[in-house]
């Protein structure tokens, strides 16, 4: 950080240039562009994809029926229209078996969502995207690093969104990332990012040293060339640098993680018969950016996270998406349509699983699920 104010530069440079190379390389890609947030990131990738395939108002986008709310946010944003699929009940991510009931001639693309840190089958994914001529978009905002059939996540879809907000993976404090292979892609996402620019100057560095008076003049001509709608979703050096330096950790972060989980799915498995535990299929890898859980269906779970957080150990929902009070105004009432989405909504949670926790820490969490769970109060009959 301290080299980078140094510089006194502030916009786009070496440090987001050194951390765009760095993140493309460690997931197997040509191109990543940093801009300042995962929801930016998928927001932008989704319009190049509409810019390039040329696709209507309208047309639809499936998306998972489990998810945060900027999975499905972003496709409502580009005048799109998100179409629910349903998860599956042990990985929690999209279930592919679900896909090719919601498919209609309006269909455009897939937008499967590694949840918890957990990569989705991707193999089964692909394979109907290329049977049907759908484009995948995959938001890895919660998995970074990892692999699936040994496959680096970011590397399967037409483009691959990251977030680097705090208490993610790499953590930048706001921040987000774009993955491709594609070069136009690639370009026209800075250019969303910066107002829809001409490409021709997409950082303040383009109109250096240029060679003779008719590339000058040029530069002159399109400098101030909007060719496209935009936004202004540019990030700064400052979180370039950071990310940098992140990722000299990272390492270290997913050895923690990873010992975290397997220490808490060991101590946890005792109360297999109140918890459903994250299970890891042998195909991939878990970046386990948080530790995801369901209550047996006969427990209250709401009740079980009181007396947790009463001991200070912090609980999310399970990222429930159809019954928010947006999501029920727009679509109405969803959620007996998606029955898996409906169980996790109202059974699903999850804890941290940070790479700063130590093990006196995750004794205590065990050792509160223990003694919660074994005083549990029965769910109350709907
Ligand atoms: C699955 C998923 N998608 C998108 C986002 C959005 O990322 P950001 O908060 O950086 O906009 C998040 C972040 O929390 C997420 O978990």
């Amino acid at each position: 950080m301290a080299e980078a104010l140094d510089t006194n530069r502030l916009s786009a440079g070496l440090f987001i240039g050194r951390f765009e190379r760095a993140f493309a390389a460690e997931h197997g890609c040509r191109h990543a562009v940093m801009c300042n947030s995962g929801t930016s990131a998928l927001q932008i990738a989704l319009a190049a994809l509409k810019e390039q395939h040329g696709w209507q108002d309208g047309d639809e986008i499936l998306v998972p029926a489990v998810t945060f709310v900027a999975t499905s946010n972003i496709v409502l944003q580009n005048r799109l229209t998100p179409v629910f699929v349903d998860a599956d009940p042990v990985t929690y991510n999209l279930d592919p078996g679900q896909i090719e009931r919601h498919l209609t001639p309006r269909t455009r693309a897939i937008i499967p969502a590694h949840l918890f840190g957990l990569p989705c089958d991707m193999t089964e994914i692909l394979a109907i995207a290329a049977r049907h001529h759908l484009e995948v978009l995959e938001d890895s905002c919660e998995t970074m690093f990892v692999t699936y059939r040994g496959q680096k996540v970011g590397a399967f879809g037409a483009l691959s969104c990251f977030s680097t907000y705090v208490a993610h993976l790499l953590v930048t404090g706001v921040g987000g990332v774009v993955t491709t292979n594609d070069d136009e892609l690639a370009v026209m996402c800075r250019s969303m990012m910066a107002h829809g620019r001409d490409a021709i100057y997409l950082s303040i560095d383009d109109d250096d040293a240029l060679g003779s008076d008719a590339a000058r003049l040029q530069m002159i001509q399109r400098r101030f060339s909007f060719i496209r709608m935009g936004y202004s979703y540019r990030a700064t050096e400052l979180e370039g640098a950071l990310g940098v330096a992140a990722l000299e950790e990272k390492d270290a972060m997913m050895r923690a993680r990873r010992a975290n989980s397997e220490y808490l799915i060991q101590r946890l498995a005792s109360l297999k018969a109140f918890l459903q535990l994250p299970t890891v299929p042998p195909d991939r890898e878990h970046a386990f950016m948080m530790f995801p859980l369901v209550v047996k269906p006969d427990l209250d779970r709401d009740a079980l996270l009181n007396e947790l957080e009463g001991r200070g150990i912090e609980t999310r929902y399970m990222m429930p998406l159809l019954n928010q009070p947006y999501y029920r105004r727009l679509f109405g009432d969803l959620e007996d349509r998606y029955p898996v989405a409906k169980h996790l909504n109202h059974h699903g949670f999850y804890i941290g699983c940070h790479q700063g926790l130590t093990r006196e820490d995750l004794d205590y969490v065990v050792e509160a699920f223990t003694t919660c769970l074994h005083s549990a109060q029965p769910a109350a009959k709907a």
